[in-house]
């Protein structure tokens, strides 16, 4: 019997086992009383003088050898990564592999959560392009040449000749839906704007914005009034109080900027709030006829309302953050707090 043959064969085997049973077979086979070592030991009488303790040798070898590759075999298959792969299923107690789970960003969270508040009450969410024209960013709004929202220094123009811009606001989306649509219309406008403010705690040159607006007949400002109260009680909690201050905006008539109490101390003036009691959280009013007639729309058939507001300022007012360059900066120990 060639026992090197038998040796290679013996640990081709062991090497490729992939079970214990199937290890345990092996060693029978080999080891055992009546295994082919036992049985090469057996043969060893029966040979020549001179090479019987030649080949008693090396097939005391070949046993502690293959003692030693089922030893080390055996512990491989007891693991848990070893039980898994030879049962082929699951091993439910082996402790998983931490697999980073990612998440939206806040401003992506919050953006959500509000155009979800007002699908609810029937809006539909549209979105328009961040680079607009001046017609839809300006004109068509009732906003007037002369208007200092309009200078250089406050919108980032493109291509003076095409008359394109960076938007400025979500609000030229208005006169897009409008275009497009007859009343009734009822939707919101999440998005990008830009302002080439410079950057500091309350500024950023791009921000987000969601815009709200409702067109039909009969459309009241208490509509406005009862959209907006639902929308603020569902973001910061149906004890908050709000007011509405009027305002000027070239596209509402009457226009509001909208109030809440502050969440901070409840209405009674802290640093939140400078010392007010209220915190601004948007601008809104009654679509001015303008913007009807701009579109196509008769004014005397047709009300309704508008409002904006800044994504950023309503996560900062909700979840207590002092500075807006927070969001952008990518910090993951601040982004995965939320
Ligand atoms: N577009 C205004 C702004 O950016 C907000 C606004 C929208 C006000 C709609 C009234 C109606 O400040």
């Amino acid at each position: 019997m060639d026992i090197e043959l038998i040796k290679k064969e013996a640990e081709s085997k062991i090497e490729s086992v992939n079970s214990l049973d199937s290890l345990e077979e092996l060693r029978f086979k080999y080891l055992g009383r009546k295994g082919v070592l036992a049985e090469l030991t057996g043969s060893i009488p029966s040979l020549p003088v001179a090479q019987r303790a030649d080949v008693g040798r090396q097939v005391n070898a070949l046993k502690e050898g293959l003692n030693k590759l089922i030893e080390t075999k055996r512990a491989s298959l007891s693991g848990p990564l070893a039980r898994e792969s030879s049962r082929g299923s699951a091993e439910i107690d082996l402790p998983g592999l931490a697999q980073g789970l990612g998440q939206l960003h806040p401003i992506s969270q919050v953006m959500d959560r509000v155009c979800e508040i007002f699908m609810r009450m029937g809006f539909t969410v549209i979105e328009g392009p961040e680079i607009e024209t001046e017609h839809n960013n300006f004109t068509g709004l009732n906003i007037p040449l002369e208007h200092p929202s309009r200078d250089a220094f406050d919108t980032f123009y493109l291509e003076l000749k095409a008359q394109l811009l960076l938007r400025s606001h979500t609000s030229p989306v208005q006169i897009r839906a409008m275009k497009k649509n007859k009343p009734p219309l009822a939707a919101v406008v999440p998005g990008r704007v830009y302002r080439p403010d410079a950057t500091d705690a309350s500024h950023s040159y791009m921000f987000h914005q969601i815009e709200g607006f409702v067109v039909d007949e009969n459309i009241r400002f208490s509509d406005l009034k009862g959209v907006l109260e639902v929308f603020a009680k569902a973001v910061f909690g149906s004890d908050i109080k709000m007011r509405f201050r009027p305002h000027f905006f070239p596209f509402t008539e009457p226009s509001a900027e909208v109030d809440i109490s502050c969440i901070i101390c409840k209405g009674k003036g802290c640093s939140v709030c400078g010392r007010k009691g209220w915190l601004e959280i948007l601008g809104s009013g009654m679509i001015h006829p303008n913007v009807f007639r701009n579109v196509g729309y008769d004014p005397k058939k047709y009300t309704g309302f508008a409002f904006g507001m800044g994504i950023e300022r309503i996560a900062m007012l909700k979840y207590g953050i002092d500075d807006i360059r927070l969001f952008f900066e990518n910090d993951l120990r601040f982004l995965k707090q939320f």
